[in-house]
């Protein structure tokens, strides 16, 4: 049975889950439906997000610092639940940040995963595996994630003869961030961004990845203005997927995480708005609790 940290101690060895605000909570659920023994210890830095229209120094110092948040409170394993942070600051991270600080700890990231998804390669797949996948996809993330180009240098290599499309949906995050997830006006900004992609003059893709972990939120609007013919890919199931692979093959940070079944959601800021419009998002109850650090 599922406990919530209200009636539960802290977990000691959760497995972190981080985003700049609601996102990643759709990596959290499908993770909790599929691995529902581990605990969790979900992050979400409401009081600086969103990241996307943020510099690459500025992403990387925010992500830094709530990794070591989340280390600090027991996590051997953090899963950054955002694209915006895995495209500029997971590198960094586990180039520099662990082999000095935190050699035995772990981050992954979402980026890869969703790559190699695209790339219609199977989980687990070599790292040097290259696919015969080809057509055009459409990666729609925030101005960040496509400025890094991520995708892009990712597909170069794992599925070079894909056609990649990248656009940025710039407010699609703070609608989700403010409950705004259907109606007239968001249903204006989901065809601000889709209308042009779908224009019958342009290549339309084949696929559709919703590169930012907020926009799952927005998927039954996304999918009354995509036509059926276009698949629409989140990518909770494809994080969890990876993750539960990732830990068959790391048995050593198995062992470090606990069994608990703990759940414990943390913000940065506003934990009312979050536990009220988490509730709408999410369609069940929790409490969240409000750190700094
Ligand atoms: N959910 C995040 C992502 O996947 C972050 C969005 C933001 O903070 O702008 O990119």
């Amino acid at each position: 049975m599922r406990v919530t940290a209200e009636r539960a101690f802290k977990s000691p060895s959760p497995i972190g889950v981080f985003d700049s605000g609601f996102g990643g909570l759709t990596v959290l659920s499908k993770l909790i439906e599929t691995m529902p023994e581990y605990s969790y210890l979900y992050l979400a830095d409401r009081a600086r997000g969103p990241y996307g229209g943020l510099s690459p120094e500025v992403i990387n110092t925010y992500t830094r610092q709530a990794v070591d948040y989340l280390f600090s409170q027991g996590c051997p394993l953090v899963v950054l639940a955002c694209n915006t942070a895995s495209a500029w600051a997971l590198r960094n991270l586990q180039q520099r940040f662990l082999p000095a600080h935190y050699p035995t700890h772990r981050i992954l990231g979402v980026v890869r995963p969703s790559a190699e998804a695209l790339a219609d390669l199977p989980v687990g797949a070599p790292s040097e595996e290259a696919s015969n996948a080809s057509g055009t996809v459409a990666v729609l993330a925030t101005h960040a994630t496509v400025s890094s180009n991520s995708y892009g240098l990712e597909l170069a290599k794992l599925a070079p003869r894909i056609q990649l499309i990248q656009r940025s949906c710039a407010l699609w995050v703070p609608l989700v961030e403010e409950g705004e997830i259907s109606g007239p006006g968001a249903d204006y900004f989901l065809h601000k961004y889709l209308d042009p992609l779908l224009m019958p003059n342009v290549a339309q893709p084949s696929r559709i990845l919703l590169g930012c972990t907020h926009y799952p939120f927005l998927f039954d609007g996304i999918r009354k203005i995509v036509p059926p013919s276009i698949e629409v890919l989140g990518q909770a199931q494809i994080v969890t997927d990876r993750l539960v692979d990732w830990l068959e093959r790391h048995p050593e940070m198995r062992e470090r995480l606990d069994r608990e079944g703990v759940e414990r959601l943390t913000v940065t800021a506003d934990e009312d708005a979050f536990e009220r419009y988490g509730e709408q998002l999410l369609g069940r109850k929790f409490s969240v609790e409000r750190v700094s650090y």
